[in-house]
Order: C-alpha cells, then structure tokens, then sequence
C-alpha cells in the first residue's frame, strides 16, 4: 500500500520532528515499498558488485544512474570494510519474490541488495535503483538513497507500446529511444506497425521490390516553401532489424512484429501488383484513412504471405506475430469475379468469413511454427483462428467477447490508448487527433473490464498504448506524444490497482520530468503548462478593458508563479495564490512547479489587451456542423521539422468563430494555409461536403450569424499552384453591434488542397 512508507518512517522516527516522509519518486509504483533505518550515498565511484549472469545488468545499472543521475558507479566487488561494493545484484532462482519478473531490493546503511531469480527480475531492480537516486531531480551530485525495502513484481504480462514506422518512419536510433524509455518504465512489449498503405518497412530478401518500390511515396506538394515532392520513405535491413531486437531483448523488451493483412495492403500491393485484385498497380499511399487495396485471396498471394512470413518468425523470435486485420473494406473481393468464384468454391458466402478464412490460413501457418497470431478485433467478425489472441482497439467490447471466447486479449482502446490523440487542447500542441487522451485520463483507465469473470479475467494479457504515426512525423513527435502518458501506461501496467493513486502519481512525476530532461527526451508538459482562463469570458473583459485572469493547468498540480514585468517566472517568482485582477496592457508569463521547486513545463506567456481576446486560433473554432474539429494537423506533408498546426474538420472546409463581439469592429483578418493533404477521402470521399464556388479556385465566403446567416465578404483563393501555402485575406465587415456567431467557409474543389485557418482576428475600427 501507497500510505505504508510514511506511516513506518514516522514510526521509526528517522525523520525530523513533523516531517513527512516523501515518497520515493518510483513509477511504476511497486507492490510494497517499506521504510528501514539507515540509507547510504551513492556517489561518483560508488561500486556495483555482481558476479556471472548478473554481471550485464550490472553493467545496466550503471548506465541507467548515469543516464538518469550523471553519476559514474565502478563495477567491482572490493572486499566489504574499506571501499566494499555498496550495491550488490544477487541472482538466485530461490529469491524471495512473488514473480519470475519478481524483484527485491533493500537499501541499508552499508548499501545496495538488489535480489531476482533472472535477469529480467533484476533488470527491473535496477530501474528502480536508478529511480531511487535520481528521486529528488537532481543531476551530476551524489544521492541520498533513503533505507528502504522494496517488494515488486507486475500486475500484467503484456505491457506495451506500439511503434508505427509506416506511416513515418522512424529511424533505428529513434527507434532505440523508445526502446530505452520503455524500459526505463518496465515495459516488455513493443508492437512495431511495420506495413501499411504509406509504406513497407522490412527488408525481404525474397521479395526486394517490397523495400525498393513499396518502402517509398511521393509526397504531395502543397506549392509553398518547405513542401516536399521528394520521396518519403525508408525501411529497416534485416541486420538493423536484428541490432533493434537484440537491444531490446537486452532489456526484457520483445519486439512483436506486425504485418498488416489482409487491408493496409496498398504499400504491397504497389511492390507486387501480382498481388492486386483489380489487376491494377496502385502508388504507394501518400493520404491517410481507410484505402480499398486488399491483398489478393489466391493460392499465389497466400503463398507470397508465408514467405513473408518465413523470414519476419527469423528475424523476431518472439511468440507472437501481428497480422493486422483491421480496417479491410471489402470493395475489391466483391466486385471480384475470380474472388466471389474462389468464395463459391470454398463455400464460404460473406466477405467477412472470407477475411477469416484467409486470416485463418496465416494463423495455422504461424502456429505450425510454435507461434501465434495475434490481431485487431476485426479478426473476430466472421470467426476467428481458435489460437488467436485479439487486440481490442475499437473499445474495449471487443476484448470482452474474445475473452469469453476463450482467445487472449490485450486492451488497446481508442481513444484512450491512443497516445496520437493529443495531450491537451491547448494550441501549442503539435499535430496530433482531436480531442485530447490526458494524463489523467489515461492513468484513471482500467484495463480489467469489469464484466469478466475470473476464469475471463485470466485471459487479459494486458494493455498497450498505440503510437499511430500519421500526424506524429519525426522522433520529435513520437517522444512528445508518448511521454509522459508512458508514465501512466506503466503504471496501469504493473502497478497492483489497490496502490494506483492519481495524486502520489503527480507527486512522483516531477523527478520524472527531470529524467526525460537530462535524457533530452521531449516528454510533453502539456498537463502542467500554464493556461490562461476568463471567468467572465473574453466579452465582458472587452467591455471592461481588462477584468479577472485565472491561471490553471490541466492537472491542477504544482505551484504557478508569474510576473507581470516580462521577466521569465522562476521559483522565486510571484505565487499564484488567487485569480488576478489586470487592466488591459498586463503581460503575464507563468509556470508550474513542484513544492520542491522542480520546473514542470516551460513558461507560458499572455498578453491582456483587445488583440488577443479578439482573435481566435483554429482551436478556438467550431467545426461547422458543432462540436470537435477532429484532427490538428500539419502544414506540409512528411517534414521532419516542427510544423505549424491546424484544427480541421475533414469533411467540411467550413469553421465559426462563436459569439464574435462585433462592437466597434471595422474588418476581419483571416490567417488561411493550404494543406499539402486532402485528408483521408479514399473510403470516405462522399462524405465530404461541397460548399458552392463562384469563381475557379474558390473563396473564403464569410456569413454572420452563423453559417445559414447573412454574407459578409466573399475573398477569393488564388491559384495553387502560384500562391504561398500561408496567406492572409483581409475583408471589410459591416458595422454591427453585440455578439454574432461568424462563419468561415472554404468553396475551394475539394478534389483540391485542404484549406485550414490559422487564426481568425477581428480588427478594430
Ligand atoms: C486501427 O486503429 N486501425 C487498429
């Protein structure tokens, strides 16, 4: 239990009078965590004693206290009494633990017994020694590591990360980051998404167009500076292939390998449109969302598949492989004469059971080869291979019915697990899916559906977030749509749910923070960067000149402090203890930290005046039928550099401006870009909605009150192929008075470039 350590530290009073024992800052949180008597520093040549197999995780230890601390151990086992080893790895397989991944550690005051029946039990001692040192945040000084006795092992078996390298790839030592942080979380699984429609990521001898044509796309160009029309793309050698899962077997990591099938077959398809079934030979996909091309069904194609299949079981020698599943609309096998003949053939009479039929192929396949299938819920439409485990995406119902099945299952919901759901809906966020997954959300999820029986529940492996790459283009990206949720994931993970505390978790975080600093790992601080709230909203500040500013962040965790003078906020700042009150002019800069002073994001900054409460970015519009505009997206289309971003609504180039204070306003400005990106129309282009044009490129048609209201201004786009991808259009409006909602509306072709708004600003008179 959580309350354990300060209840048994205060009873041994080896704390000052009224001081509260803090938690160690560990996460996961381990299963018992016990205050002793003593402690000991851990310092520049402090020495890691382990003798045979123990000997590499001692060599670990060491680099993670370096990575987390920058403090060099010495490995070596000096005789005790003068410069005897202060920490000591003990494997034995008689070790009092509860788990094989089992651990013990007790700190004392001579040092260090670390104790594990194998290495992956000790590896993850280890993680938490290193989390023991670096628990205050500190970095390059010696540590105090407080007595302690530590008993852990996890709650589940699969605790997961997926990587999507197919839609941006994702190159070997990013790929390697992501490995080290999930280890530093104890994690053990890692799903690599290596097929889809953008691309083909693994080498295969037997087949090398796979890489040399399928492994590239063109992206498209939205004509302004920085669109790319080079090739996109990369892929894995086998030899790299080996090196990652060498890397991540060396910490406890197994490297579950995915090819999706039979749909997300475009990449494939393009390589080898032997394997096409309207005969055709598509380009490698260069637009996001569901794509028609499925593999083909016959004997060839099915063949092709288990050659494949040969050289990935080489290359991952895992249990399990991934074969997708998901997402196969089945346009192409039903307008297939050869595939409804071979459907007669087999008896089989709906595509779905077709699907798993084929499925059913590759997973007796696997199975014949001492592996496993496992694959997306759809996998469970049309019957499914009886050995198959079932990855539920679309909720959690579908780990609910396999589990009743008697099928494994591991629970990866949208949206909640999907880490590229945004942090925040703040606008700095980077490009990502509307609304956002937070940090508490995500901690606060329970992966054990609560419906299963005992005998269901046993068939819950775990949980995996998933790192969809459409809008995440660079390892920039991925680390700050992965970190700090990974934190949360871990916990849900291996922490028992009877310790899961959402507080003690915020109160570990901060020297978290710091760890993903000295490792410069771009964890977002989106759950702990300042907002700036109007109680009394933006209006009724712009009547007043000024009024009440609160400063919140999502959390509300952390001291906020601020100054008014444009100096950057620090720990001697300001606190914020009760909502300002400022006058127009005021520039407020702001920041949260720990009540040990530990920096938790970077200062945010805020102009009070007219301009800004006047002036909405894309975040702040509405998409036009309501609600969410469903996906922030990038400028251009594969940069690997930040990229502005914008909130769209895919199938209406259409936003409003909500109760816009038109008192005293004599025009409107429109910050517009054009996106490289028609996003997603393949399979759902006749949901996209037409505005009229009157001219050949379109306009921006400006209405009051709403988008059925009255035209204001109607500005036309200029040719695309002429005009820079970011543009601003100015129109005069007509005096008005009080609050109009404004609409926004693109007439452009939608067969054409996707228009965004940056940022809508009403000028004053
Ligand atoms: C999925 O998100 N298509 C598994």
């Amino acid at each position: 239990m959580k309350t354990t350590f300060a209840l048994i530290a205060a009873g041994l009073g080896c704390l000052g009078a009224g001081a509260a024992a803090a938690e160690p800052s560990l996460i996961p949180w381990p299963v018992t965590v016990e205050a002793r008597a003593g402690g000991f520093t851990v310092a520049n040549g402090t020495t890691v004693c382990a003798a045979g197999d123990a000997a590499a995780t001692a060599q670990q230890l060491k680099d993670l206290v370096k990575a987390v601390r920058g403090l060099d151990l010495k490995t070596g086992c000096a005789v005790k009494g003068k410069g005897g080893a202060a920490i000591r790895l003990v494997l034995s397989p008689a070790a009092p633990v509860s788990d094989a991944e089992g651990y013990s550690l007790d700190v004392g005051p001579s040092g260090a017994v670390l104790t594990a029946r194998n290495t992956t039990g000790l590896y993850y001692a280890a993680v938490t020694f290193s989390q023991l040192v670096s628990s205050d945040g500190g970095f390059g000084t010696s540590a105090r590591v407080a007595g302690t006795h530590i008993a852990d092992y996890p709650r589940f078996r699969w605790r997961g990360l997926m990587i999507d390298s197919a839609r941006h790839f994702l190159p070997v030592p990013a790929v390697k980051v992501m490995i080290e942080q999930m280890a530093q979380h104890k994690l053990n699984t890692m799903h690599w998404h290596l097929s889809d429609d953008q691309g083909w990521r693994i080498e295969i001898r037997r087949y090398p167009e796979l890489t040399k044509i399928g492994a590239w796309r063109t992206p498209p160009s939205n004509g302004g500076p920085g669109s790319e029309t080079e090739p996109y793309g990369g892929f894995y050698t086998q030899a790299e292939i080996r090196d990652v899962v060498a890397y991540a077997a060396a910490r406890h990591i197994t490297i579950v390998p995915e090819i999706d099938m039979p749909g997300h077959a475009q990449a494939v398809v393009a390589a080898h449109p032997a394997l096409s079934v309207p005969g055709d030979q598509p380009k490698v996909s260069a637009d996001w969302g569901v794509n028609w091309y499925l593999y083909n069904t016959d004997q060839d194609s099915v063949a092709f598949v288990k050659n494949v299949l040969d050289e990935v079981m080489d290359l991952f020698p895992g249990p399990y492989i991934h074969l997708g599943g998901d997402e196969a609309i089945k346009n192409q096998w039903k307008a297939s004469p050869k595939i409804q003949a071979q459907m007669k053939v087999l008896g089989i009479t709906s595509e779905d059971a077709l699907q798993s039929w084929f499925m059913e192929q590759m997973g007796q396949y696997l199975a014949a080869h001492g592996r496993r299938m496992i694959g997306w819920d759809e996998i469970l439409e049309g019957g499914v291979p009886p050995s198959a485990a079932v990855m539920s995406w679309r909720g959690t119902q579908g780990a609910i019915t396999a589990s009743r099945l008697g099928h494994d299952v591991v629970l990866s919901p949208a949206s909640i697990l999907y880490f590229d759901n945004l942090q925040s809906r703040r606008d700095d966020e980077p490009a990502g899916r509307l609304g956002a997954s937070t940090l508490s959300q995500v901690y606060n999820f329970e992966i054990m559906p609560p419906v299963l029986n005992a005998e269901e529940q046993r068939h819950v492996l775990g949980a995996q977030a998933n790192l969809w790459s459409e809008y995440l283009l660079s390892p920039w990206y991925n680390e700050h749509a992965a970190f700090p949720r990974v934190d949360a994931l871990a916990e849900m993970t291996w922490s028992q749910p009877s310790s899961l505390s959402w507080s003690g978790f915020l109160h570990r975080l901060p020297a978290q923070m710091q760890r993903y600093r000295h490792q410069k790992v771009a964890a977002a601080d989106s759950a702990f960067a300042v907002d700036f709230q109007l109680p009394d909203g933006r209006n009724a500040a712009l009547d007043a000149g000024g009024g009440v500013v609160m400063l919140v962040n999502q959390t509300a965790f952390g001291r906020i402090r601020y100054t008014l003078d444009g100096s950057e906020p620090t720990v001697r700042s300001a606190l914020y203890a009760a909502p300002l009150n400022l006058k127009f002019g005021a520039h407020i800069k702001a920041a949260a930290f720990s009540d040990d002073g530990l920096p938790l994001a970077v200062p945010r900054a805020y102009d009070f005046d007219a301009d800004t409460l006047l002036a909405r970015s894309s975040n702040q519009l509405r998409a036009c039928p309501g609600g969410d505009l469903g996906l922030r997206v990038p400028l251009t289309a594969d940069s690997t550099a930040a990229a502005p971003a914008y909130d769209i609504d895919i199938f209406h180039m259409c936003h409003v401006y909500p109760q816009a204070r038109l008192t005293g306003i004599a025009s409107v400005r429109v910050d517009i870009a054009r996106l490289a990106r028609n996003y997603g129309l393949a399979n759902d282009a006749d949901k996209v909605r037409q505005y009229p044009a009157k001219t050949q490129f379109g306009e921006l048609v400006v209405l009051e009150d709403g988008c059925q209201g009255t035209e204001v201004a109607r500005l036309p786009l200029s040719d695309p192929a002429a005009t820079p991808n970011r543009k601003t259009l100015t129109a005069p409006l007509p005096a008005a008075d009080g609050v109009h909602d404004l609409c926004f509306m693109f007439t452009a072709p939608i067969s054409g470039p996707f228009y965004a708004i940056d940022t809508v600003s009403l000028v004053r008179k």
